[in-house]
């Protein structure tokens, strides 16, 4: 585990993302001094901390590819460049789910924090904190103490939105965990608060299968004490047309996200995927409830991955699957965090009732 110092920090920035450095200059320009922004920050990186950990990664890639049909994790359209891609999906005009969930937040915000109390606060998938800063501002007005940790895969993003939010916020302490969901629930020490709350919002839930999600839910509740809260943001069943059009944007940038996955790709493990010739595919399917992402090949063609020593070829219109976005029934997934131990407390959801938010307790 490597625990970046604040000139080690630098040099990642640096060598990895030339937008953090603008983010230097937007601390410089505040009020608050570089020290006392520092002071209250804190960025492990689980994910560059060993060799072994990246190989570990490209072993799912290896593991996708040569299958049959061919899939890739979606946690692979999270570099630095995806992360940015998919703040703009969010601003989509078709990409409700954002929109709404931000919606019931600022509805609710202050409901939540009433009934979790001081807490610390754990982010899986925090991206730019965009919606969390709802929650901050609950939990401030209220005078709760709290302490924020972000968690995603995307250290770049982390580390620019963690600056942000401590010249915004100037007691609050950020513990920012550069990992994986898994990495992350394994990792976490007991909360020095009295109580701690993850949050899993987004409807980031949606890309995992029934499956994964069943064990999903296990990682949680071994991560929370007695008590403790899970706060979980739903995308919701609703018509074919809808969800289609959230996914099949006008401008294309829901394209340009699923394509960058093979940048990504060809960035990390020295691939030379074209990304002309293959073509963001979008679906909903109705029979499983969800949204459905393919890239198609445009040809017959061999791609390489050098880094990983693999060769993979692709017929003519071949598919890799790249994501599912399950849409659920609010009902049901009450039912199902209720079996694992985490009782719902409380459910919100919108005037049309698009998107959920359930606040669940630890069973005592
Ligand atoms: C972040 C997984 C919730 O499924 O809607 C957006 C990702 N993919 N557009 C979603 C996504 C295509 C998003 N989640």
């Amino acid at each position: 585990m490597i625990y970046l110092t604040n000139n080690n920090i630098y040099k990642f920035a640096k060598k990895d993302n030339g937008g953090v450095m603008s983010v230097l200059k937007t601390a410089n320009s505040n009020v608050f001094s570089q020290d006392s922004i520092t002071k209250r920050l804190q960025v492990k990186n689980l994910l560059e901390s060993t060799k072994m950990v990246s190989t570990i990664a490209g072993s799912d890639v290896i593991q996708g590819l040569t299958q049959t049909p061919k899939t890739l994790p979606s946690k692979y359209f999270y570099d630095d460049r995806g992360s940015e891609l998919f703040e703009a999906i969010c601003e989509l005009p078709e990409y409700y789910p954002t929109r709404t969930e931000t919606s019931i937040l600022q509805k609710y915000a202050g409901e939540i924090a009433d009934i979790t109390g001081a807490c610390e606060l754990v982010e899986l998938g925090s991206g730019s904190s965009s919606k969390t800063r709802i929650l901050l501002d609950a939990y401030k007005h209220k005078n709760l103490p709290l302490r924020y940790l972000p968690i995603d895969v995307s250290a770049g993003m982390l580390e620019t939105s963690a600056r942000k939010l401590l010249t915004d916020y100037p007691s609050l302490q950020v513990h920012a965990l550069a990992a994986t969901y898994n990495m992350a629930l394994s990792h976490l020490q007991p909360s020095p608060l009295p109580s701690r709350t993850i949050a899993f919002i987004g409807s980031s839930l949606g890309n995992l299968n029934p499956y994964e999600c069943d064990r999903f839910f296990s990682q949680i509740t071994d991560a929370l004490q007695m008590g403790e809260y899970f706060l979980l943001g739903i995308d919701l069943q609703k018509p074919k047309h809808i969800l289609e059009a959230a996914y099949n944007d006008a401008q294309g940038v829901t394209a340009a996200f699923n394509l960058n996955m093979l940048e990504h790709l060809n960035r990390r493990f020295e691939g030379d995927f074209d990304t002309t010739q293959f073509e963001h595919w979008a679906f909903y399917n109705q029979v499983e409830n969800q949204i459905e992402m393919h890239l198609h090949s445009l040809r017959s063609q061999t791609v390489e991955l050098r880094a990983l020593n693999l060769k993979v070829h692709f017929e003519l219109g071949e598919t890799i699957h790249t994501e599912i976005s399950r849409k659920f029934n609010l009902q049901t997934i009450q039912n199902e965090l209720q079996a694992k131990g985490l009782v719902p407390q409380k459910a919100w959801t919108d005037e049309n009732q698009w998107f959920g938010l359930i606040l669940s307790q630890m069973q005592i």
